[in-house]
């Protein structure tokens, strides 16, 4: 979902329109979530979350809680320009097919009421999509990016959003979320099937071999590993079974700016520089055409 420019980003305990994610945390989630500290359950304050210890966790002003207080982040958080990049790049809509493949998939499996948890959820871009087509739900973005987590916070506002290290055990209450997403993010097995309901579902997005086929030769990416599903399924099997794999594909066209988007969105980019990637992008001309190619796995908890 593109940011949404009316929500403001200086509210104040005085303020009553609080930040959508405040909302969607003080109202239906927080009760679901775990103190990090003492893994008490968290409670709501005015603009906290709080446990039985009073170890108690503000609400940022964007809205997420950081729930890693204390702890370093991990590395692997998403820059600035690189949240910004794919915010822009999503709005424009061209991996929607993607969007829509998950927002139907949530709902054949009757995620109903329940809590959808996003993990590396980025800017909540597919969580609030989701949300969108399960209008009981409600939603969790999962990010150790604070660049994220402050779009995420606004993305919908039926979904909260906590930073937190995927790494780590989740501090969420076990077997609470009818859908996991994971959408181009770590993948934890143990605790996706932990916070899992026995009905639950995972939802796994990986890139498919030809994903951005047309751009790997001329801007000099990493082409994707074709043997990543294997390890994918290996590394979930011990918690999960797979129930059905879909590729999702089509074409859209980009303008070289989006091009240099879409390059920089994934690890790939990172191996070239940015005006090198500029000027290779603007070599292919004013709209480019590029493959988009997604492997959407469901996984049900064993
Ligand atoms: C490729 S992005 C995908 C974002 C989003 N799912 C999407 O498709 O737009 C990967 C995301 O995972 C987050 N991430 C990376 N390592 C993480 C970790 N250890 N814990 C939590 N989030 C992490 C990054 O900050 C980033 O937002
Ligand atoms: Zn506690």
């Amino acid at each position: 979902m593109p940011f949404s420019g009316s929500v403001r980003d200086t509210a104040s305990s005085k303020t009553p329109d609080l930040p959508r994610g405040v909302r969607a945390l003080l109202s239906d989630v927080a009760d679901l979530l775990l103190c990090p500290v003492c893994g008490r359950g968290l409670r709501r304050g005015q603009r906290s979350l709080r446990c039985d210890a009073r170890h108690t966790f503000d609400v940022a002003r964007q809205g997420y809680v950081n729930l890693l207080a204390g702890q370093a982040p991990a590395g692997t958080a998403d820059t600035a320009d690189m949240v910004r990049a794919r915010e822009e790049f999503l709005a424009a809509g061209h991996y929607r097919i993607l969007a829509d493949a998950l927002t139907a998939e949530t709902r054949r499996v009757r995620a109903g009421s329940g809590l959808v948890v996003d993990v590396g959820a980025g800017t909540g871009h597919y969580l609030a999509r989701v949300l969108d087509g399960a209008p009981g739900a409600s939603g969790l973005a999962i990010d150790v990016s604070k660049h994220a987590l402050r779009r995420a916070a606004r993305a919908h506002p039926r979904a909260a959003a906590i930073a937190w290290d995927v790494w780590q055990p989740f501090p969420v209450r076990s077997g609470v979320a009818a859908v996991v997403l994971d959408v181009f993010a770590p993948r934890h097995g143990a605790e996706f099937r932990r916070v899992l309901r026995p009905d639950g579902a995972l939802l796994v997005v990986t890139p498919e071999a030809d994903h951005l086929g047309e751009l790997v030769g001329p801007l000099g990416l990493v082409a994707v590993d074709e043997r990543k599903d294997e390890r994918l399924d290996t590394a979930l099997d011990d918690h999960f079974r797979i129930e059905r794999r879909e590729r999702i594909a089509g074409t859209a066209v980009m303008s070289p700016e989006q091009v240099v988007t879409v390059a920089s969105m994934g690890p790939s980019a990172r191996h070239v520089a940015p005006e090198d990637l500029r000027g290779r992008a603007t070599a292919l001309g004013d709209r480019i055409p590029v493959s988009v190619a997604f492997r959407l796995a469901v996984y049900r908890p064993r």
